[in-house]
């Protein structure tokens, strides 16, 4: 289906915002699509009643019209003008879980368009427990008919930047009420026939249904065989995928899984800080279990290393497991891997909190594996199995060499939500500060451009700042930049090198800089050798690419520095040949240079 934007931007709307609420509701009456929050995720809503405004959220979600939307209430006096009949079973469930995360499905009235449940003759009713939803469910009157407020295929938003993300442009407005308690999508079960069918694992477990039902038992949608099996037209697509290969790493058989009993938690990320200190404080059983769970992720980790010294793995895993990593202090690895911590390793409600969001933070660090954490309790563990299993099920072993599979552009995002700000900066050295150390600044500067915002790694939702600079070791001050690498880097980049002026570095210059990158290995020999004290953070661009594990061969198994000749004196072309060499090495080098400053994309 053909996706076109309708609106320069999504209007955000603060939960608060009692008269943006309500005109927010006006629009859905009117045909708009608003997302909003629920306990479980955002949805995609509209007039369920309205086939025009439903086609509008199959399109701007980009979804297949043969999937069918649910039916959100504010009021459980709606569901009798929704549904044709309300069975007993249907009744029970209603009575004990409603509102809350679970989606009841019955026999559909006519009322609701045939567009919304895709020609089925039954639909999904549900009523959120989130305030701010059944406020403005309560405003909108009209039964709302919404699917989660991602883009399809993608993984579910749990907070309204993700929504942004996926939607700017595409629909009227976005209510922003704060991250989704549950994380995953509702219980979806389906109350037609004499027993209840759990359709779609959710917060709502089987032995949540079971503890209410008398002398039946739900039934898992997987476990009925051929014909009988009612069908979730849903569960046939491809979910919640991120753009990198995603494997599920098993927790040790018998570890005890904690908050499994979802139902009834408040879906706080639990104090999840634990570090090297405190693994020290361990007895030797408990950092035995800890070890059996981090090595997974280590063995796996070093495998994929070993066969392609560029891949970069991301981690969706406890904290314990961090802390692992941080006592093994393997520098390599830990270049290598970028941390999406989600609380407590064996805490399931935790992890099922975060894992949209956590899948989504990975792939913006553009790493090329996600190794999750598995869970093998029952529960509410099932559900997120059952989540991680999709995003998982789908791409073949990255082999050496292969690009991860492309990644749409990254959007800017509005939404300001730091608490306080750090910053880092970078400072590239050549001899003069003419051509190639300016020719990296500029091009760094754009690359942090178009990569921000930035966060800090070691304190959380702390903002990053990152600076960019050159110098040369022997270079006047004051001069202008080489005009032919002038117009090599405008023509690569559509900015040119004006803004740079050529000055000689010095201990001051070395000093408000984090992180000191030569073009070439002697120039950073020479600046440790006069400068011993700040050796840790200098570097060529070949040593730096060694330090981090990228070692390249060429086709006879050698391995290859990174040289990057000067080009003066050569004619035009040669320039430009230098600028996308030093421009690729860059694009390499980044998430390395981001990493090594303490910093994450976000
Ligand atoms: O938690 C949730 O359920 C979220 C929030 C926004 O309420 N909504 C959500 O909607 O996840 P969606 O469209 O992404 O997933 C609904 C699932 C789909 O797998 C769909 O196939 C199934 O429910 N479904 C909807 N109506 C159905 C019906 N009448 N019979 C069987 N399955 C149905
Ligand atoms: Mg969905």
């Amino acid at each position: 289906m053909d996706r076109e934007k309708k609106y320069k931007k999504t209007i955000l709307i603060e939960s608060d915002d009692d008269a943006a609420l309500k005109d927010a509701a006006e629009h859905l009456r009117n045909g708009e699509v608003i997302g909003f929050p629920t306990e479980t995720v955002y949805g995609l809503g509209c007039d369920a009643g309205n086939g025009e405004a439903v086609k509008k959220v199959f399109e701007a979600k980009g979804r297949p019209a043969d999937n069918p939307l649910i039916c959100h209430i504010g009021d459980k006096d709606q569901i009798k003008d929704i549904v044709s009949e309300i069975t007993p079973l249907a009744q029970t469930l209603i009575d004990a879980f409603m509102p809350g995360p679970i989606t009841i499905v019955m026999k559909k009235a006519d009322s609701i368009s045939d567009e919304t449940t895709a020609g089925l003759d039954t639909v999904g009713v549900r009523m959120p427990s989130h305030p701010v939803a059944n406020k403005f469910l309560k405003y909108c009157g009209v039964p709302v008919a919404a699917p989660s407020a991602n883009l399809s295929g993608r993984p579910s938003p749990t907070g309204a930047r993700s929504v942004l993300e996926d939607m700017d442009g595409y629909i009227y407005a976005i209510i922003d009420g704060g991250d989704s308690e549950f994380g995953l999508e509702s219980t979806v079960v389906d109350c037609t026939g004499t027993d209840p069918v759990i359709l779609r694992p959710g917060a709502v477990t089987k032995a949540d249904i079971d503890s209410v039902l008398k002398n039946k038992e739900a039934v898992m949608a997987g476990s009925l065989s051929g014909k009988e099996a009612p069908r979730s037209p849903g569960m046939k697509y491809r979910h919640y995928a991120p753009y990198a290969q995603v494997e599920i790493m098993e927790m040790p058989e018998g570890t005890k899984i904690t908050g499994d009993d979802a139902i009834g938690t408040d879906g706080k990320i639990a104090d999840a800080k634990f570090t090297v200190d405190d693994l020290k404080k361990l007895s030797d059983d408990e950092a035995k279990e800890l070890v059996n769970i981090a090595s997974p992720f280590i063995l796996r980790s070093r495998e994929l290393l070993s066969k392609n010294p560029f891949t970069r793995i991301g981690l969706y895993c406890g904290s314990e497991i961090k802390a692992v990593y941080d006592k093994l202090n393997d520098k390599i690895l830990s270049a290598h891997t970028e941390f999406c911590v989600y609380g407590k390793t064996v805490d399931v409600s935790c992890a099922s909190h975060g894992l949209f969001e956590g899948l989504r933070f990975l792939d913006v660090q553009e790493v090329d594996v996600i190794l999750a954490q598995g869970f093998n309790g029952e529960g509410l563990s099932v559900a997120y199995m059952n989540r991680l299993g999709k995003a998982a099920g789908k791409k073949e072993e990255l082999t050496p060499g292969m690009p991860a599979p492309a990644r749409p552009a990254r959007t800017p995002l509005p939404i300001d939500a730091f608490k306080d700000t750090f910053t880092g900066s970078v400072l590239f050295v050549d001899d003069n500060n003419i051509s190639l150390s300016a020719c990296c600044e500029a091009l760094m500067r754009r690359m942090l451009e178009k990569n921000e915002p930035y966060i800090s790694n070691s304190e959380a939702d702390t903002g990053f700042e990152i600076y960019c600079e050159s110098a040369g070791l022997t270079a006047m001050d004051g001069l202008d930049p080489d005009s032919q690498m002038d117009k090599a880097v405008r023509e690569l980049t559509g900015l040119g090198l004006s803004s740079i002026e050529s000055r000689r570095a010095n201990p001051a210059i070395y000093d408000c800089n984090d992180l000191i990158l030569t073009v070439r290995d002697e120039q950073a020999f020479a600046i440790i050798k006069a400068f011993p004290e700040i050796k840790d953070k200098v570097f060529s661009l070949s040593t730096f690419a060694a330090a981090n594990g990228l070692v390249m061969k060429d086709s006879s198994g050698r391995v290859m520095s990174i040289s990057v000749p000067d080009p003066s004196g050569e004619n035009y072309e040669t320039y430009l040949h230098t600028a996308k060499a030093l421009n690729a090495w860059l694009e390499i080098l980044f998430p390395y240079i981001l990493k090594d400053l303490g910093a994450s994309r976000v």
